[in-house]
């Protein structure tokens, strides 16, 4: 259980300056270490720090107000390896405070970084998309909508990113909600809303910027980076009013980023598409996308005598194969309906397996010369989308 912070008498900054305290006060098991800043956002900001006690790293996120008090709240309300925990939260010193496990960075510069390294590939960005649709299918059926996914709000730790959780809850809300909040370029239509027409929108928007995510990462490039936030909602509106008249050969496009377009791998453009339909109903739920990607990523499951099981693990199958041992009394069960594993078969499941292996290891290669530029030939409504 978290624990309540309370008031102590270690010693107070007295270097506040315009943009927030230089120092801020801190309970006496942390301690400030002096590395930079990890982040500065609109109303916190996020220092590394030293749980005395534990001996290890957290970090710490400050607020001047009350703004992280909601923000604790909705953490405290979850408990998965998907989402970032809160470890304490609480009144402190005068600000409001949230003590949170550290980790290494956020996907908006690992994804760039690891491109750049020829590090990423449709292998760790699967990955990536399995364990967040996992975290926001946990999060949804609490009825939570987070309402700011994107690279930056997504943390990572383990040796190469691959252990991701979803973070920056300050935007979360159980649904249904009103209000227009959020990132410009990862918001879905129906929070922008229809001019004086603002209806309830629901869990639909997190996977809605989960695709502008993921178009983020495939490309390097924020979705409409070269427009302006009015014109982007412009778009989602010109969208809304297209699907509205639901006319045939005239499908909504016009709130897909121009970027889709250098979006060329035939996994992603359906998915993207899908996730991006104006109409949030039609969306994939965040349940579906895990089982998805978890199957992509999923070895072939092999079902074997256990004689023949010692005979496939002196030769290393189990790293390529899930290995099942199956006994001669479950497979008289007249209920079994295993297919056991020929030598034959097992040749072709390993050599399938690679392929689809090497076709994920293929690494992701950002251009930026292929950014298109904003209201250009490249960048108009069903040109944008290439659909
Ligand atoms: N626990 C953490 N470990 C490492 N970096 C963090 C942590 N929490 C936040 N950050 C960094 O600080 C940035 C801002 O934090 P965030 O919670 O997203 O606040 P904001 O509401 O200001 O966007 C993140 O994008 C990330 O780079
Ligand atoms: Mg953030």
């Amino acid at each position: 259980m978290p624990r309540q912070l309370v008031e102590c008498s270690q010693r107070q900054d007295s270097g506040d300056d315009e943009a927030g305290p230089a120092y801020p006060p801190i309970p006496p098991e942390y301690a400030m270490v002096p590395d930079p800043i990890l982040g500065r956002g609109g109303y916190k900001i996020v220092y590394p720090c030293v749980d005395k006690n534990a001996c290890c790293m957290v970090s710490i996120n400050v607020c001047a107000d009350q703004h992280l008090i909601t923000e604790a709240k909705t953490m405290k309300m979850f408990d998965h390896p998907k989402i970032l925990p809160v470890i304490v939260a609480g009144w402190h010193g005068g600000r409001f405070v949230i003590v949170a496990p550290l980790m290494k960075g956020d996907l908006h510069d690992k994804a760039l970084s690891m491109a750049q390294h020829g590090r990423l590939n449709n292998f760790v960005v699967f990955g990536w998309v399995r364990d967040i649709a996992r975290g926001l299918e946990y999060m949804h059926k609490k009825k939570i909508v987070h309402r700011d996914i994107k690279p930056s709000n997504i943390l990572w730790h383990g040796d190469d990113g691959q252990d991701v959780k979803i973070a920056d809850l300050g935007l979360s809300k159980r649904g249904p909600c009103t209000e227009n909040v959020g990132t410009p370029s990862y918001k879905a239509p129906e929070i922008v809303g229809l001019k004086g027409q603002r209806s309830a929108y629901g869990t639909p928007v997190d996977i809605f910027a989960l695709a502008m995510m993921i178009i983020y990462i495939l490309t390097g490039t924020n979705p409409f980076k070269n427009y302006e936030d009015e014109q982007i909602k412009q778009k989602m509106r010109q969208a809304l009013r297209t699907a509205r008249r639901g006319e045939p050969g005239d499908p909504a496009t016009s709130h897909i980023p121009p970027e889709f377009r250098m979006v060329t791998d035939p996994m992603w453009r359906p998915l993207l598409l899908q996730c991006l339909t104006v109409d949030p109903a039609a969306r994939p739920s965040a349940g579906q996308l895990y089982e998805q990607f978890s199957e992509a990523l999923a070895p072939p499951t092999i079902y074997v005598h256990p004689h023949m099981a010692a005979e496939l693990r002196r030769l290393g199958i189990e790293q390529e194969a899930d290995l099942q041992e199956v006994d001669e009394d479950f497979l008289r069960d007249p209920r079994c309906r295993l297919d056991l594993v020929s030598k034959q078969k097992l040749r072709r499941m390993k050599s399938e397996w690679e392929a689809r292996k090497t076709a994920l290891l293929k690494p992701i290669v950002h251009d930026p010369a292929q950014i298109p530029a904003a209201g250009g030939a490249a960048a108009g409504g069903a040109a944008a989308g290439g659909v």
